[in-house]
């Protein structure tokens, strides 16, 4: 059975979609680096242990990011999932769990990597919008995009509304593609990543409208 750790900073609503989904694998522990994360006491509720570890009681991010490790391999996971964490991780780290970590960021990638998403969107005029869930690697928001989910953008949307939409998305894309790296219908080889057997070519979309 997979076991799994999530990474978090704030609200966890993820974390929740991720637990809600009784996912064949096994999310193992929840790891904050903000003790006041509400997403904490979402993981207590559901009887999964949690980690503190506080990024500004380390003198670097290499030091912090060991003890992340260190944790993880306490907890012997197989796989990390970002959800709403707000840390660049070193490359070290990133390295050590290559083919093994996933995040979700709130827009189509490769479109707008980094923050504030929602507004760059509405200045931008774009009609579509949405989240993508892809690997983790050295580089910000870049590695392979595994699953995507599309909104259209209507003329009332605004940041907070935007958000709230691609929020919904979210909950639905990120535990289908943990669920498929569980069961192993997504895996990742030295040859690449591989959907259903098939080298995967584009991410799989899931469009709202
Ligand atoms: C999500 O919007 C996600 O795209 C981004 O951080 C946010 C986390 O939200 N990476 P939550 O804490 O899961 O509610």
């Amino acid at each position: 059975m997979t076991k799994i750790a999530v990474l978090v900073s704030g609200s966890g609503s993820n974390l929740q979609a991720l637990i809600d989904a009784n996912l064949s694998g096994q999310i193992v522990g929840v790891i904050s680096n903000k003790p006041e994360a509400y997403a904490l006491e979402r993981a207590k509720k559901a009887g999964i242990q949690t980690a503190v570890i506080e990024h500004k009681q380390y003198p670097n991010r290499e030091a912090f990011d060991d003890v992340m490790h260190q944790q993880l391999l306490d907890w012997n996971v197989d796989l990390v999932v970002l959800a709403g964490f707000m840390r660049i991780l070193s490359a070290k780290f990133v390295k050590a769990w290559e083919g093994k970590m996933l995040n979700i960021h709130p827009s189509l990638l490769p479109n707008y990597k980094g923050m504030h998403t929602h507004q760059r969107v509405l200045n931008t005029g774009d009609v579509l919008h949405g989240c993508t869930v892809h690997y983790v690697t050295a580089e910000l928001d870049a590695g392979q995009a595994l699953a995507q989910g599309l909104l259209k953008v209507n003329v009332h949307d605004d940041v907070n509304t935007l958000a709230d939409r691609v929020h919904v998305l979210e909950h639905v894309i990120y535990p289908q593609v943990v669920e498929w790296i569980c069961s192993g219908t997504i895996r990742h080889t030295e040859q690449g990543v591989l959907y259903r057997g098939q080298a995967m070519q584009e991410p799989v979309q899931f469009c709202k409208f």
